[in-house]
């Protein structure tokens, strides 16, 4: 049996506080071990980011010294380049400096040739349009000598009545006698109307002053001159005109030049068909008149249609051309065409020509309608 010695209360307690002073000592310096196991674990981890750290610092150092390197290096690369660049803006400009001055000079000189050219191609145009004007002249010549013989042959015919009768003492009426004066007077006037034309037409179609003209009178005026002409070398001559058509800003004259110069275009072209041809080909030519579109933009047409020998597709090109011609010198100066066209682009119109070869040309003049008075 275990004995328990006994001890007074005061020793108790003091024994009490001396094992507690005891647990609190142990539970300190467990605690102040931790801590320091904690602080050890703290100052290794800040070392190691320090060193971490460091490191990096002296990388990022290494960087910005390389960074600031290149860009010095790209500086001077700038600056050299613009050094060059100065350089050689300063050369381009004195060289385009010496160019414009060239450029100028030459431009002067070619301004100069080309005002030469220019009163040359003036020139050269009047010539064209006064020998062409001529030939138109020679042209009308065959179909006046025609115009003009028969009423000469008329009066030639009723002088000739009168003689016979007075040598043979024929008792003329004065009624007989007034007829046939009157019939004289009126065969003259019609020689002085034809006269007249030819005398108008030599004077105004080579200064072509603009006034309002009915292209149908123009289109009439052209065909007497040429009907019989045409009819006695066999070509039919036939025209469609549309009534009611609005007058055009022209001459009328040089006009009835162009109408001259295609139907003879035509006639020829029918007529070397027929030389071709024979019996076979229709010697036939049709000019026809029609206004197209409306308001403002109103046109009047010409046509010029023949079954003649037609164009070839290669020298469809060029029958605008001053001097192109395929007939003999005789018979072509190959100013026709081009003086039509220039006539007719001097009054805003226009003038194409479209042909099939073997089957014929249509050749269309097209003039900007005057507008009517409201
Ligand atoms: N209606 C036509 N039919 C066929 N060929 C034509 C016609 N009109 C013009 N040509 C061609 O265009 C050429 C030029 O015509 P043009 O300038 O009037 O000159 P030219 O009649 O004096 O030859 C003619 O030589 C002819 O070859
Ligand atoms: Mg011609």
């Amino acid at each position: 049996m275990k004995t328990c010695s006994r001890s007074s209360p005061q020793t108790a307690s003091k024994s009490l506080e001396a094992l507690q002073a005891a647990s609190e000592i142990a539970e300190r310096k467990r605690t102040e071990a931790a801590l320091q196991k904690t602080r050890d674990e703290l100052e290794r981890r800040i070392e190691a980011r320090t060193a971490e750290l460091t490191g990096a610092n002296e990388r990022l150092h290494l960087e910005l010294l390389e960074h600031r390197h290149l860009e010095e290096a790209l500086k001077k690369v700038q600056e050299d380049l613009e050094h060059q660049v100065v350089a050689r803006t300063a050369d381009s400009l004195k060289t385009i400096e010496l160019l414009m001055k060239r450029v100028i000079a030459e431009r002067k000189q070619a301004e100069k040739a080309l005002q030469a050219a220019e009163q040359e191609l003036k020139m050269q145009r009047a010539l064209v349009i006064h020998s062409d004007h001529l030939r138109s002249l020679g042209e009308m010549a065959a179909g006046i000598a025609h115009e003009l013989n028969q009423p000469l042959t008329g009066i030639r015919v009723l002088a000739e009545h009168f003689l016979i009768g007075l040598d043979r003492g024929w008792n003329l009426t004065e009624g007989r006698i007034r007829d046939c004066l009157r019939m004289i007077v009126e065969q003259s006037d019609r020689m002085s109307h034809v006269i007249d034309h030819i005398r108008v037409f030599s004077r105004e179609a080579g200064r072509p002053e603009v006034r309002p003209v009915q292209v149908n009178d123009v289109v009439r005026s052209g065909m007497d001159m040429l009907d019989i002409q045409f009819r006695s070398r066999g070509v039919e001559l036939a025209c469609d005109l549309a009534e009611g058509l609005p007058p055009v800003s022209a001459n009328p004259f040089s006009l009835e030049e162009v109408v001259l110069n295609l139907l003879l275009n035509a006639r020829d072209a029918v007529e070397e068909r027929l030389k071709e041809e024979g019996g076979a080909a229709s010697p036939h030519i049709l000019i026809r008149t029609r206004a197209e579109g409306g308001g403002e933009d109103q046109r009047v047409n010409m046509e010029v249609i023949d079954r003649g020998v037609g164009i070839p597709a290669e020298a469809l090109p060029k029958v605008f051309d001053p001097f192109f011609t395929t007939k003999g010198p005789d018979r072509g100066t190959g100013l026709g065409l081009s003086v039509s066209r220039s006539i007719v682009e001097g009054f805003g119109g226009i003038i194409k020509i479209q042909s099939t070869p073997g089957q014929g040309t249509d050749v269309t003049v097209s003039l900007p309608a005057m507008r009517r008075e409201t």
